[in-house]
């Protein structure tokens, strides 16, 4: 299976919102209405386009990403970084490495556009593998009440996080 990461543009957008519809239609810790989100997303802020990525096979989307931007504050400082979620392949083609290509994509372009960090809240035990760490480690906090090993960070640059500590601050839009 041959698989294309590229960015997302506007004509994707209906089949990107049915692809995160069913990728988390039988997550029992979702609220299913992560494609909102996105929808949200998009129009805010903290959207950067080309840091909303779809992937392809045969012309069909099977895979999208999305990292917006926020802050971590602390204080009077802040520190901007970016914010990984959703991530969502559509069942039938999950556990064939699509996600890994798109987590992988996506910290490139990342990277490529200056940005130096990302955090998420994910499950503890699929992150590490693309070198998120807990974000306490890095005196990073998240907003949310959940267990503090789901809030994770990767640095994309060396000691990207260096001197950066505080309490995230996520686009309006997550808690809409
Ligand atoms: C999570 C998700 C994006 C992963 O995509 P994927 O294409 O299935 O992942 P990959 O095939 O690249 O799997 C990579 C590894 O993660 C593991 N993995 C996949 N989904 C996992 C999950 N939900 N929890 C823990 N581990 C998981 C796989 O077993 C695999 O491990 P290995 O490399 O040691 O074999 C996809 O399963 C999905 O869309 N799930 C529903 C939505 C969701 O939970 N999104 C994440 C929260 S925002």
């Amino acid at each position: 299976m041959e698989i294309n990461i590229r960015e997302e543009y506007q004509a994707d957008h209906d089949a990107v919102f049915a692809l995160i519809e069913k990728a988390f239609e039988k997550l029992a810790l979702s609220d299913h209405r992560e494609q909102f989100l996105v929808q949200r997303l998009r129009k805010s802020a903290a959207f950067v386009p080309e840091l909303s990525m779809v992937a392809e096979t045969e012309r069909k989307i099977v895979g999208h990403i999305l990292l917006t931007k926020l802050k971590i504050k602390n204080g009077q400082d802040e520190f901007d970084s970016l914010a990984l979620a959703p991530v969502s392949v559509l069942p039938e083609y999950q556990g064939k490495g699509v996600g890994s290509m798109l987590i992988q994509e996506a910290h490139k372009k990342a990277r490529t556009l200056g940005y130096q960090s990302i955090v998420l809240l994910g499950h503890e035990k699929y992150y590490p593998k693309f070198g998120y760490k807990p974000a306490h480690n890095f005196g990073i906090e998240c907003p949310f009440d959940l267990p503090k090993e789901n809030c994770m960070a990767i640095e994309l640059t060396e000691n990207g996080l260096d001197g950066v500590y505080g309490t995230v601050e996520y686009a309006k839009e997550f808690s809409e």
